[in-house]
């Protein structure tokens, strides 16, 4: 991901999440050399992304996210391996995230790369308020 896909990367955001993240948050984010970002795209379109920091060997995916028009055709999949292949050259320990309970998708998504839930935040969501799911792949 480079400066130039932050419109796209904005958009997905806000058609995907209660509480997007904001541009300057991303513009930053990108200059982070400990975080990694990734997007997928179709004829010049966004249509995917994610997001990772990592803290010497240990990776805390920030969020993933594909167009809801062109879900269930394994883009999620792709960009979480890509970041898998990322973890496993580079020796980390674990790869780890925050999700909604309810997100079903998102936990399935996970679970086919095998995380595995290993605890649980108290209404760590607003708007609904909802628990978080913590999911990590250990390596
Ligand atoms: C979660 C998300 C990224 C999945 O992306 P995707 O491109 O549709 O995922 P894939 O096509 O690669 O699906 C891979 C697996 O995830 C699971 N999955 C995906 N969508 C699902 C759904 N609606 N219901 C149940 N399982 C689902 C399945 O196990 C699927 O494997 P299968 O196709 O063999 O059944 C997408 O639904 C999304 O962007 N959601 C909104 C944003 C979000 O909630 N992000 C997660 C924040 S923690």
């Amino acid at each position: 991901m480079t400066f130039a896909h932050l419109d796209g990367v904005c958009a997905l955001e806000a058609a995907c999440f209660v509480h997007p993240w904001s541009r300057e948050s991303l513009q930053n984010e990108l200059q982070n050399d400990n975080s990694l970002f990734y997007v997928a795209g179709e004829s010049g379109e966004i249509i995917g992304y994610i997001g990772m920091n990592f803290v010497l060997d240990e990776g805390y995916i920030y969020n993933v996210a594909v167009a809801e028009n062109h879900r269930k055709k394994g883009i999620g999949s792709a960009l979480i391996r890509t970041l898998v292949t990322y973890a496993k050259k580079n020796s980390f320990s674990f790869l780890t995230l925050e999700v909604r309970e309810s997100n079903i998708a998102a936990r399935s998504l996970y679970e086919h790369f095998g995380f595995i839930k290993v605890g649980e935040r108290k209404s760590y969501y607003s708007d609904p308020v909802e628990n978080a799911v913590l999911m990590t792949l250990y390596f």
